[in-house]
Order: C-alpha cells, then structure tokens, then sequence
C-alpha cells in the first residue's frame, strides 16, 4: 500500500527506516500513527537516532506501596499496578536514566521532551536530566482543582504534579509558541502554573487507566512546543492519551506501552476520536413519549393504566467497516454478531482493504398498539 506522508512530517516512517522493529499493534501509514506494544527500554534503541520532535513521557511514578487513598468519597489502595511497583531508589533511579538516555538519542538536536511526576518520581527524572546533558528549560506545576482528601490528615493534601520540560542539549534552539500561548492565558504570559481538570468522565468512556493524563493537558504541551506534521513520541503510552492529543492536532505519533490491555485502550480511544454517529428519529403525526404520563392532580393515590404499550416490531443490528487510509465507511452488513459481520466482510470484495474500526448500530422500534 502506498503511503502518503503528511507535508510536512520529517520524521522516520516507522518499519521502514527501522528494520530491527517489531510489528506494531497498530500503524496507519497515512495518519502516521504507530503503536508497538513491548517494553520502550528495547524499543527506543532500535528507532532511528534524532528522529523525533517531541516526546512526552509519563513514566511509573513508583508509588504503589500498598498505601490508601480517597476516591469518590472511598478510602482505596494507591495501588496502580505491577509496573509501578518501586525497586528501591538505587534502581528506580537506574531505570528513569535507561530511559531517558534512550529518548536523549531518538530526539532531533532541537527537539525537547516532557516528563510529568509526582514527588516520588521527579526528582530522580530532573537528577538524571542534569546528569545526561539535558537543558532544563521549564518546571510545570499542575494543579488538579479538587484533590481528594488527604485521609491520614497528617499531610497537606497532595494537590499538584511537575512536568519538567527539558531540550535535548544546551544547544538545543527549541520550539516554543509564545503568541498562541499568551492568547490561550487571556492575553497574558503563561505561568509555569496550569490548573487543568482530571480527565472528564467522557475521557475514560472506553475504559479507566489508573494514572490517565487529561486531554487538555496533552494538548497544550502539543500546542506550546510542536508544529503539525512533527513526530511525538510516548514511550509510556497508557491509555493512549498523547496519541489522541497529537492526532487531533495533526501529529505524527509513534507510542509504547508495555501492556497489551492499555495498548487496546489507546486503539479503541483513537478509533472512537475518528467517529460520530448521529441518530436522528422522525416520528409522524405522533409524539415521540412512547409512554403517556399522566398527572394525578386529585390529591388521592390512583392506580393510572398506560394505554399505549408500546410493542417492539423491528429490531436490527448493523456493522459498518470503517477504512484505515480512507476514513470512510468501506462495507456495512446487518448481522446478530460482530463475528458473523467479519464473515460476510471476508467474503466481500472488500476484504484485502484495511479495516480502522467497526461500528455497531442497533435499531429497534416500537410502535404503540
Ligand atoms: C503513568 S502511566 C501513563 C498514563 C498515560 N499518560 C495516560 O494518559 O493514560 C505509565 C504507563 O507505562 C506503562 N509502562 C510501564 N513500564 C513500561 C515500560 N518499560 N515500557 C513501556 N510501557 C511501560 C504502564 O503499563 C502504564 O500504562
């Protein structure tokens, strides 16, 4: 398949500047996305050297010490999972400068890279920043508005993280959009302090990661310190927040994640950004209330009888398949089961054509009797 690059893209167009690499989980040569799943400590040596514009990096905070927190109103583990386990701060420390060495060798000379933390993580990534070479250029303080209580009430509720902002060298020239920032803070400069909202329920609608990044966040990192067509990296993908961020803004994006599950994630959040359905229903000469509400103005209790039971007469269930180069609707087949819909689309004549996603609708109508 011939792949279009975006104009102005000069990154590597990953799998073929980079034969050592593995079959991406996903890649969409014509929106230059790429997603590998595996563990960015062996892939980020086998990408091309000064590749990338931009990396955003939201590593294990190591936080996960069987301590409790407050979420919702509960008390709940802290607890994120096995990767965020802490190995001691010897080794920690170890792994946040493998890392970051490798993301030093990918970036392009005025390329810069992003890392947010909380105080368990930070101070070893801003420690090994100095120690490789780095150029510090910004600490961020995000501040999330409502916190969740600090329940041992022997602490200040923990209420900010640190993005450090950091060029690949001291010669680095990095990018910065200075007008468009002073515009987005009302015509002022932009503090080094962002009050942004956690992810809104929206965000997480196919599914929750522990740590997820909200949109917002990612975008204005995006829109501060990159161009469209520049290449983003996310070595810690998660739930593929900075992939939907840089696709938005019309970046090619190339993420990691370790986790098969989180990898889907990002898939399915990508796929869902690419589609709406709307749904429109004409009702004639009826109202659209199936069931008739009556007010009891008497003041007595009584038992009102719906007249209309409205009774289902048509019920159906369609795939649409959506293209990967060409976002459009390439086969659609009414069918009970997504399995049997991928049947049909492999005996159409569509089948050779990449598939992005499949969307399910489901129509059913009552009418009242
Ligand atoms: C803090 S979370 C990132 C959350 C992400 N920013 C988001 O908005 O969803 C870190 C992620 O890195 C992944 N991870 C941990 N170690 C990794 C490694 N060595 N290579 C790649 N991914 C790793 C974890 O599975 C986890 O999903």
């Amino acid at each position: 398949m011939a792949a279009t690059r975006h104009p102005r893209a000069k990154g590597p167009s990953p799998g073929s500047g980079a034969a050592s690499l593995p079959e991406p989980v996903f890649h969409d040569p014509k929106h230059h996305i790429t997603i590998y799943q595996g563990d960015c400590l062996e892939l980020l040596p086998r990408l091309p050297e000064e590749s990338v514009d931009l990396i955003f990096a939201d590593p294990p905070y190591f936080l996960s010490n069987d301590g409790i927190t407050c979420h919702a109103g509960k008390m709940v583990s802290v607890n994120k999972g096995e990767w965020d386990k802490s190995q001691g701060p010897e080794v920690n420390h170890e792994f946040n400068r493998a890392w970051l060495a490798a993301c030093q060798r990918v970036l392009k000379p005025n390329g810069t890279l992003w890392v947010s933390g909380t105080s368990h993580v930070i101070h070893s990534v801003g420690f090994a920043l100095q120690q490789l070479g780095y150029k510090l250029l910004n600490d961020i303080t995000w501040v999330k508005p409502n916190p969740p209580p600090n329940l041992s009430c022997r602490y200040f509720t923990h209420a900010t993280e640190t993005i450090i902002w950091a060029a690949k060298s001291r010669k680095s020239r990095h990018t910065f959009h200075y007008k468009l920032m002073r515009e987005l803070a009302g015509g002022r400069q932009m503090k080094s302090v962002w009050e942004i909202a956690p992810p809104e329920p929206a965000e997480k609608r196919f599914g929750k990661h522990p740590t997820q990044k909200p949109l917002a966040l990612l975008e204005r990192i995006l829109l501060a310190s990159s161009n469209e067509g520049d290449l983003v990296l996310d070595p810690f993908l998660g739930s593929g927040t900075t992939a939907l961020a840089a696709m938005r803004l019309v970046r090619a994006v190339l993420g990691i994640e370790a986790d098969a599950a989180l990898a889907g994630l990002a898939l399915a959040r990508l796929a869902g950004e690419t589609c709406a359905v709307l749904v429109a229903v004409c009702a004639f000469g009826a109202g659209l209330d199936l069931r008739a509400c009556f007010v009891d103005r008497s003041g007595r209790a009584r038992t009102l009888k719906m007249p209309l039971e409205p009774k289902l007469v048509h019920r159906e269930c369609k795939y649409f398949f959506v293209g990967r180069d060409e976002r459009e609707v390439i086969y659609s087949v009414a069918a009970q089961t997504l399995e049997d819909a991928w049947e049909s689309f492999r005996n159409s004549r569509h089948r050779n054509v990449p598939v992005f996603s499949v969307i399910k609708t489901e129509t059913e109508i009552y009418l009242a009797q």
